[in-house]
């Protein structure tokens, strides 16, 4: 085995953004980690596709691995960082691997985890070696630090957060310049915020499955990405948008979980939050992560959720922890500890929401839908109504009061099903934070 009084010695798969970033920070600042490691982080060996390619950095002094596998085998390293991406094939099999040759991994892979990371923490334990993944949420905010370290004090009643810079710079610009969402996309994908497939982003799927990992870490629980109930930005419009904030709110995809009266709940869905509120002066593309803990209530962290300086800075942050001698549970507590739970979805949760409705613009129409509302007692607290459109249509945003999401949802299936109502509703719930 590698492991050495002087040096920590790592193997890097993977030598695109993420990777090179981590060997920038560690050529650069490697005698201030050195001194809080205790010893140097040593790159051992490393591998790539391509081994002739430009990337700014210098790589002469290391080994290349000849194929992924070797580089999960190889006995003069203590640790593989993985920085490929993906959930399975290979790269499962290599982050496998490694663990069952006893060596720790650092990954920033959300996905790979999200799917397997109760099963590799097993592994891990078996072998007397961790599994680290700050980079994972939240990119350069130190929250997977936070839950399992600082606030492990406590029983943790609620994780809230902006887990997706790509979203929440769509939704930021909207906001900005009234412009609707396909152009603000078109946009952030030339400007390379956005991937040319932005599916993963904008449908919640990326959030998603950092809030799955916060979750399992928040309650000491399976993590359950199945389970978990996606709703992405598409069909956020600029009305809504402009709307909302007319009314005092701001719309933000929101990954929530909380643990309630012994009820787990996680839902990944774009929710008004009041605009004075903090989560609501999170722009652009920085991410931001609410935390509420029975003794010391509520904390929160902003910070870059994404790019090679604050992706690196946290993969490093786990390489001190291990070069230290520190190897905690990946999810806080060992595997066999992890509850199994029944998760509940946002049905389970009591709030106002907001419903923007396009309807015929006719005498009677608010009546009608009105007289929906209140057949499951929906009571409305505000109402919103911008002239009519020529085509003989009129928009109206509604602000329901506070009711079991569930019946809410129900009342404006009614409520869509009336001949007035001339398109799909937009409901949202609305978060008091
Ligand atoms: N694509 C993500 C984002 C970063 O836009 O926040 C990586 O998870």
């Amino acid at each position: 085995m590698a492991s050495s009084p002087d040096s920590f010695k790592i193997g890097i798969a993977g030598l695109g953004t993420v990777g090179v970033g981590v060997v920038k920070i560690l050529q650069q600042n490697q005698d201030l980690i050195a001194a809080r490691a205790g010893r140097s982080i040593e790159i051992v060996t490393i591998a790539a596709k391509d081994q002739s390619k430009d990337r700014g950095v210098d790589l002469s002094t290391y080994e290349w691995a000849d194929d992924l596998l070797s580089l999960a085998q190889n006995t003069d390293i203590d640790c593989l960082v993985e920085c490929i991406g993906g959930d399975d094939g290979i790269v499962k099999e290599t982050v496998q691997s490694a663990l069952e040759n006893g060596k720790d991994v650092v990954t920033a892979n959300k996905a790979l985890l999200a799917k397997h990371g109760v099963s590799f923490s097993k592994i891990a334990e078996e072998n007397n070696c961790a599994l680290l993944y700050e980079a994972a949420v939240a990119g350069g905010i130190p929250i997977i630090k936070t839950l399992r370290e600082g606030l492990a004090a406590n029983e943790i009643n609620s994780v809230f957060g902006i887990l997706n810079g790509t979203c929440n710079y769509i939704l930021t610009t909207m906001e900005k310049t009234g412009r609707d969402f396909d152009d603000v996309l078109k946009e952030a994908q030339d400007l390379g915020y956005a991937e040319a497939d932005p599916s993963f982003d904008i449908d919640g799927i990326d959030a998603a499955h950092k809030l799955v990992l916060l979750a399992g870490l928040a309650f000491g629980v399976e993590p359950d990405f199945d389970a978990l109930e996606i709703s992405g930005i598409r069909s956020i419009t600029a009305h809504d948008i402009k709307a909302a904030k007319e009314l005092g709110y701001t719309i933000k995809l929101l990954g929530i979980t909380k643990h309630i009266n012994d009820q787990y709940i996680q839902t990944l869905e774009p929710c008004l939050v009041p605009s004075y509120s903090a989560i609501a002066q999170v722009d652009d593309a920085y991410n931001a992560v609410m935390t509420d803990g029975d003794f010391v209530e509520q904390t929160m962290m902003q910070g870059k959720g994404a790019g090679e300086g604050p992706t690196a800075s946290s993969i490093v942050a786990d390489l001190i922890d291990l070069a230290k001698g520190y190897k905690p549970h990946a999810f806080g507590q060992t595997s066999a500890k992890l509850k199994k739970v029944e998760w509940q979805n946002n049905e389970e949760l009591e709030c106002p929401c907001y419903l923007h409705l396009v309807v015929k613009d006719e005498p009677g129409v608010l009546a009608e839908i009105t007289s929906r509302l209140s057949e499951l007692n929906i009571s409305i607290d505000s109402l919103l109504q911008h002239g009519h459109e020529e085509d003989g249509s009129a928009r109206i945003i509604i602000m329901t009061q506070t009711a079991p999401f569930k019946t809410t949802s129900e009342s404006v299936k009614s409520v869509e099903g009336l001949d007035c109502v001339l398109d799909k509703p937009t409901l949202l719930r609305i978060e008091e934070v």
